[in-house]
This record gives C-alpha cells, sequence and structure tokens, in this order.
C-alpha cells in the first residue's frame, strides 16, 4: 500500500484522525453484552459519494461512517475540484457535496492506488468531463479483481479507452449514449459505475446480469432521488433512461450488512447478546438462515436485531458464497472465524475471489483445524482457539481476526489495523463499550 501523508486526508475529512500505528491487544473470554450502532455501510458510501459527481447540485449523505476508505475518496474528490462539507448530528456524520466544477484532468495515483473503489470514478468523471485518466485502482490483495466489465460497458456506451503503462485513458468528447451491456457475471463495482454513467448518457441504458446487491439500489434511489430514472435496481436488469436534468438530493447511507453479520457472530461466539442498532436482517440474505443453522440467533426489533447464541450452541455448517441474495463472500473470513468454534464439521466454498482464504493461516496460528483443498477450506471445530500473534490481510480478514481473537483464551495482538480502520468505523472502540477488553497498542 503506497504511503499518503495523513494531513492530507484530514484536509478533505476534518474528522478522520490518523490512529497510531500499533496493533490491538484483544483479550478473549468475556461475554459481549450491550448495544453495537451499526454503521452506514462501506460498500454504499463509495459509490454514492462519487454519484454526487454527476450533478451539480448538493448532495447530502447521512450516517456516512468515519473510515480510512471514506477519507480517501473525499481527498481524491477534494482534488477533483468537489467541495466537502461535514456536520455531525442525530443522522450520525453527514457529507455535503458540491460538485459544480470538476475537473478530472489528473487524479491522484498514490490516493488510487490505496482504494479499488476509486474505479468508480471512471464512469462518472468520462461522462462528465468527456476524459479522464485514471491510475489502475489499489485495494484489497484477494484476487485478480479486473476492471474489464467496467471497460467493455463504457466502449459500449461510446467511449475509447485505453491502458497505458498502468493509467487507464478513457475519452467521450461528445458524451456517452445509452447502450445494451450484459456483464459477464454480476459485478457489483461494474453494475455501480455503468449505473453512473448511464444517468449522464443520452438514451437509454440496460444492465443484463447485473449485481443485485443491496448498496446497489441504495445507489439507485440516491440517484433518483436526483431525478434519474432507473428501474429494475435490486434485479439482474437494470435500465436507465439517461440525460435527464439532474437537481441534489439528501439520502441517508443504508445500514452495512456486512458490519451486521460480523458482529452478530461475534455474540454468538462469545455467548452474549448484542443489540445491533439500525441493522436489518433482511439485508443478509441467504446469510441470515445460514447463521442462524450454525447457531446465530438473530431476532428483528424496532431499533435494530438482537443477537445472540442460539439454545442448541454452534454447530457446524456448509458454506458457499455468491452473488447477492447468495452469502456474501465479505461475511465468508468472519463466518470462518465462527465455524472454528462451532461443533462438528463445517466447509466454507470461495467462489467470487479466487485468493480468499488469507486469514486462515492466521487461525491456524490460533489452534483452528482447517484444511484447504483449492476453493474449499474444511473445518473442525475445537472447543476454543488460543490466543496468538497474527495479521490482517485484507480488511473483512482484519474483522475475522478480530472475532477469533474475542473468543480466543488469552491475548490475542493483532497487527495490519489499516485493514480494519479502512472499512470499520471504530470497530474496536464500539466492541469495547460491549464490554470487549480490547486496546490499541503501540507495535
Ligand atoms: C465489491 C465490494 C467487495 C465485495 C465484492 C463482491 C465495494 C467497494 N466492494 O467489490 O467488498 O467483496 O463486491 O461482493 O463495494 N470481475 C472481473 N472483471 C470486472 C469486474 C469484476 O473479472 O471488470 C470479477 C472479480 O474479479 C470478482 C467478481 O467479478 O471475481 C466479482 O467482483 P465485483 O462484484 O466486481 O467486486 P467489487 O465491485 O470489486
Amino acid at each position: 500500500m503506497t504511503s499518503v501523508p495523513e494531513p492530507s486526508l484530514h484536509a478533505a475529512s476534518p474528522w478522520w484522525q490518523k490512529r497510531p500505528d500499533g496493533c490491538l491487544l484483544i483479550q478473549g473470554g468475556p461475554p459481549l453484552f450491550g448495544t453495537y450502532p451499526i454503521s452506514g455501510a462501506k460498500n454504499a458510501v463509495l459509490p454514492l459519494m462519487v454519484a454526487a459527481l454527476v450533478t451539480p447540485h448538493l448532495v447530502t449523505l447521512h450516517n456516512v461512517p468515519a473510515s480510512l476508505d471514506v477519507a480517501v475518496l473525499s481527498n481524491l474528490l477534494q482534488r477533483l475540484g468537489a467541495s466537502l462539507s461535514w456536520s455531525q448530528g442525530s443522522a450520525g456524520l453527514s457529507l455535503t457535496l458540491c460538485a459544480d466544477r470538476i475537473q478530472s484532468a489528473q487524479v491522484d495515483a498514490a490516493l488510487v492506488g490505496r482504494m479499488r473503489a476509486s474505479v468508480l470514478l471512471l464512469g462518472a468523471l468520462v461522462a462528465r468531463c468527456g476524459a479522464v485518466r485514471l491510475p489502475l485502482p489499489g485495494g484489497d490483495a484477494i484476487g485478480l479483481r479486473g476492471i474489464d466489465f467496467h471497460l467493455a460497458g463504457l466502449c459500449a456506451m461510446g467511449a475509447t479507452v485505453t491502458l497505458e503503462g498502468g493509467i487507464i485513458h478513457a475519452v467521450a468528447p461528445r458524451g456517452l449514449r445509452g447502450a445494451e451491456i450484459r456483464l459477464p457475471q454480476p459485478s457489483v463495482g461494474a453494475t455501480e459505475n455503468l449505473l453512473i454513467a448511464a444517468v449522464l448518457a443520452e438514451g437509454t441504458t440496460v444492465i443484463g446480469n447485473a449485481a443485485r446487491e443491496p448498496e446497489i439500489t441504495d445507489l439507485a434511489a440516491c440517484l433518483s432521488a436526483m431525478g434519474a430514472a432507473i428501474t429494475g435496481a435490486g434485479t439482474d436488469e437494470v435500465t436507465v433512461l439517461g440525460g435527464r436534468p439532474l437537481s441534489g438530493a439528501v439520502h441517508a447511507v443504508m445500514p452495512d450488512r456486512i458490519e451486521t453479520g460480523t458482529i452478530a457472530c461475534a455474540a454468538a461466539l462469545t455467548d452474549g447478546a448484542i443489540l445491533l442498532r439500525h441493522a436489518r436482517v433482511d439485508l443478509l440474505g441467504a446469510a441470515a438462515p445460514i447463521l442462524a443453522a450454525a447457531g446465530v440467533a438473530l431476532s428483528p426489533r424496532e431499533d435494530g436485531v438482537m443477537a445472540r447464541r442460539a439454545p442448541g450452541g454452534l454447530s457446524g455448517v456448509d458454506i458457499q458464497t455468491r452473488p447477492y441474495p447468495g452469502f456474501a463472500t465479505d461475511l465468508q473470513a468472519p463466518a470462518m472465524a465462527l465455524l472454528t468454534a462451532a461443533a462438528g464439521a463445517s466447509t466454507v466454498t470461495e467462489t467470487i475471489f479466487e485468493q480468499r482464504f488469507r486469514h486462515v493461516d492466521e487461525l491456524r496460528k490460533m489452534g483452528a483445524h482447517i484444511q484447504v483443498q483449492r476453493r474449499t477450506a474444511f473445518i473442525r471445530g475445537v472447543p476454543r482457539l488460543s490466543a496468538a500473534r497474527v495479521t490482517a490481510t485484507d480488511v473483512r480478514a482484519a474483522a475475522a481476526l478480530v472475532l477469533a481473537g474475542l473468543g480466543a483464551a488469552g491475548t490475542t495482538t493483532l497487527e495490519g489495523l489499516d485493514h480494519l480502520d479502512r472499512g470499520y468505523d471504530g470497530m474496536a472502540e464500539k466492541l469495547l463499550a460491549c464490554g470487549a477488553t480490547i486496546a490499541r497498542a503501540p507495535p
């Protein structure tokens, strides 16, 4: 990961506090009880912030998670000429963006290198400015993560795209036009990128084999509030009647379903009971019944979801990650941490990303019994993991290792905290409030 001077992040996101380098010490054991406020979804807020580029009017987002990814994208948008203002109130952290003057000429390579979601800038900028040069995006080391669907879709809409020396150059001097696009597989990012671009393209765009993730529905809701004509978001065919005049919008970011599933696992693993404030079970898709079968009891309430261990205890289950409404790949690592302590055998098959088992070796250091064959992990539950020094290699692996530490005997030391801070707004601090013994420490 390229290092970016933190003061520049602070300039666009005054709330951002670079946490001192170090590790997380997690003393496992105590059951967690209390209320854990679920933040706005990381994977929803990033496309929503980019969507603000399609209109010259004010876009206000409420319930913005104060995460490192949000700080990095804020900085990128500010450098493009957007103005950002922040406030804190009853709707959480709010961001108002104004993109009345945008220059796509140079996008900061170091910042783009920090975040895969920066590829979403491509559609918005080529549509709005007619040309963009974007360094190939960075992000988690979890597989090939091609962007060919994004590029092919924009080409179908009339852009000319070339790739040279790690820089994507996209031009459409006379603007984009609507097109019929069929994605080879339901990519979340490509669906979002093309949806944002289609709002500014003249004519009708149909995105076939679109991803159906709730974050796409959230994005479409915000774009529709600006005046865009979108139908089918949340299904596998999204239709956009582009080129309509757009206004501003006010939109509350949906609750984070990945944080919801992760902390529900923490409640069950430690045999506690946590009220996941603002959470919604319906956003979990297939993960809800699978987690229930594993012994994670989820009871919807008016103010969120109560999560605890089911009376029958934790049991092994078989999981296959799938595009939504299937079991989310982002919940795969946290679910595996839970299953290391579940009675009997489990299997976890990763079908979305080809390198998403990097947490397995770390869990093994803690005494987990896991064998990997190709894309399937075979797990035999042990009564309890034991503490170890472990390192997070991506955002979701970081969350999984926090879970493992909470359930383990002894004090786990977790390194690679940038990954945790990238994706979660104060996870350690919110767990502390639920009775976890967890603290940041110098390296
Ligand atoms: C998003 C999420 C990420 C989640 C993933 C799958 C954000 C910011 N990130 O990532 O947390 O794990 O969805 O739910 O929302 N692919 C290609 N070519 C492309 C695009 C995708 O081959 O042009 C492949 C990828 O390598 C992967 C699969 O399609 O194997 C799905 O990827 P995609 O849905 O695009 O993931 P992201 O949008 O990057």
